[in-house]
């Protein structure tokens, strides 16, 4: 064991997702039980760097928090302290405050940083890792998009919340024979619809790496009709978009990494439905009712095995690393390859041929 590392701070940074507080508790027990280290919680992801805004993190501190969504810390997606927005005479620059990161972690006794985040702050925590800071990530987004984990915790709760969406649609479409359309998030990658689809027994699936033509999704659903079956439920990914066609961007949030919010797929679709077909539709967007909430059995558990890794590679003086599901195991990967390349669903894969084996449509009937 390499025992350098005497002191761990702890940052979650990003979107919240559920399951953040589940590995802050991991991390905090195994330090202080497994490595006597001590633990210091980073309040609002960097910004808690910036400004010397720490929390001590006791077994106490933690205690009672597994079950709870959200994270103790707080987070933000907005304040990279490489490019950081400062006010000099009214107007906003950005400028990189790094130096100033790394002088209040030596001011504070931190020797090695455990950062939960998505590809964004894992970016920075790379930028960080390049100034020789021993840093361990851990990944976490509901949207399941980054290469180099088979799974991000967070992804399940929300999964489980869209389908728990899809399962309630069903009885009031159905007793008012209506189309409901139920717009989820994901951002670039279609995990999210996909899986929901495919658990609730959506009719018609649309995701961003499988551009739809509204004419199929209007024929699927008229086929349905003349089948007897009077209502349908199409999933949307906000990502989703017509063949030829661009995503809906709902607003551009400045000073994020990845400052695109995408939205409003939804209400296209229905309206293109209800034109196309003449059959009343409702369009309902889950929004963050997907981030909320007590995380899964699933995700605390896999947040916690992360946790523990993560304190285990620090222990072991393998920075620069990041914990990863892959297949039944938690392994470490590097931090680097984990940011470069997203995550998307394989849309001749074998989930896809399976939804539409059992009869689900893409949209995308113009390519046979
Ligand atoms: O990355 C997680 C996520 O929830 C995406 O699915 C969604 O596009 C985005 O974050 C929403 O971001 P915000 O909370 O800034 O609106």
């Amino acid at each position: 064991m390499n025992t350098k590392i005497k002191k761990i701070g702890v940052l979650t940074g990003g979107g919240d997702c559920p399951g953040l507080n589940a590995v802050i508790r991991a991390v905090t027990k195994t330090a202080i039980r497994q490595y006597n280290m001590e633990v210091v919680g980073i309040i609002n992801g960097f910004s808690g760097l910036i400004h010397n805004d720490l929390r001590d993190l006791t077994e106490k501190e933690v205690s009672g928090i597994l079950p709870r969504g959200g994270t103790i810390l707080g987070t933000t997606n907005r304040d990279n302290p490489f490019h950081y927005p400062v006010k000099i005479n009214g107007e906003t620059v950005y400028q990189d405050v790094s130096d100033q990161v790394i002088e209040n972690m030596k001011k504070a006794g931190i020797d090695a940083l455990a950062i939960i985040g998505g590809d964004g702050s894992l970016a920075i925590a790379n930028d960080f890792v390049n100034k020789g800071i021993p840093i361990v990530g851990i990944p976490k987004t509901i949207d399941n998009d980054l290469s180099a984990t088979d799974l991000t915790f967070g992804f399940d709760t929300a999964l489980t919340t869209a389908s728990e969406a899809i399962d309630k649609l069903h009885t009031t479409a159905e007793s008012h024979h209506r189309v409901m359309v139920l717009e989820v998030m994901g951002r670039y990658a279609g995990w999210i619809a996909l899986q929901a689809g495919l658990a609730g027994g959506a009719d018609v699936i649309l995701i961003p790496e499988k551009p739809f033509s509204i004419d199929n999704v209007c024929d699927k659903i008229e086929e349905r009709a003349n089948k007897g079956r009077k209502f349908s439920i199409v999933v949307v990914a906000e990502g989703a978009a017509a063949k030829g066609g661009e995503m809906v961007v709902q607003r551009v949030v400045e000073g994020s990494p990845d400052p695109v919010r995408l939205g409003g797929v939804g209400n296209q679709v229905a309206n293109a439905i209800e034109r196309g077909t003449g059959k009343e539709t409702r369009v309902i967007v889950l929004g963050h009712l997907q981030r909320g909430g007590s995380p899964t059995a699933y995700d605390r558990i896999l947040g916690t095995r992360y946790g523990v890794k993560a304190v285990e590679l620090l222990a072991n003086g393998q920075y620069a690393q990041m914990v990863a599901l892959k297949g039944t195991e938690i392994k470490a990967v590097p931090l680097e390859s984990a940011i470069k390349k997203l995550k998307q669903v394989d849309p001749e894969g074998e989930l896809v041929k399976a939804a539409e084996s059992v009869g689900i449509s893409f949209g995308t009937d113009y390519l046979k």
